[in-house]
């Protein structure tokens, strides 16, 4: 009973869309209907307004790195911690209060992975940030970061413990990143910090 309500309460968490909280507070239009049409903290950021932004990276990040730890710190089983870090993953994709209809779940995603296991959070963190500051293009920097993830994992520690989730996690990434793929592919992708286009 306990694990089934932590796995509600992790989802709901998920479910609630910073993006549109951040666009709300800061009288900006809602983020689904410009840019990417993604409510996330990349395309907060293409209304120009850095403090929006700010805050809808660290609130997404901050749900995924709180439902992990109050797990952690409830003692319960790493299987069933693990199922709250994918409920509150899953919960940003297809939050219950947008119609199912969420985010790329990368800022979620860092939160998650955090407090899940902090050596490798900081190391796919890091990788995000290079290639991110390399190539100035948020969905390029967390393609690879995805990609990185279970690859990191598997050399700091073995295939074993929360591998599964973080592979779930990380395809699931990948999968919501298509449309973006392919406007890299295309050269038509936008770069972080560009305006917004209707
Ligand atoms: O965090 C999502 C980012 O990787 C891509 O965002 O708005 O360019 O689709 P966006």
């Amino acid at each position: 009973m306990l694990i089934l309500s932590a796995i509600v309460a992790a989802y709901l968490l998920g479910s609630v869309p910073f993006a549109m909280i951040a666009a709300k507070l800061f009288g900006l239009a809602d983020p689904r209907t410009f840019g990417s049409g993604n409510p996330g903290a990349t395309n907060v950021l293409r209304t120009g307004n850095k403090k929006a932004a700010l805050f809808t990276l660290i609130g997404d990040a901050l749900k995924g790195w709180v439902a992990v730890f109050v797990a952690q710190q409830a003692g319960l089983s790493p299987l069933a911690v693990g199922l709250v870090a994918l409920a509150v993953f899953f919960g940003h994709l297809f939050p219950v209060f947008l119609g199912f209809k969420g985010g790329k779940g990368v800022a979620t995603a860092a939160g998650v992975l955090l407090a899940l296991d902090p050596l490798l959070g900081l190391a796919v963190l890091a990788t995000w940030l290079l290639v991110a500051y390399v190539s100035r293009y948020s969905s390029l920097a967390a393609l690879i970061a995805a990609v990185s993830a279970p690859l990191y994992m598997v050399l700091l520690h073995g295939a074993d413990g929360h591998f599964a989730v973080i592979m779930a996690i990380a395809l699931a990434l990948i999968a919501k990143h298509w449309p973006n793929l392919q406007r890299l592919m295309a050269g038509q992708e936008s770069k972080i910090g560009s305006k917004k286009k209707a």
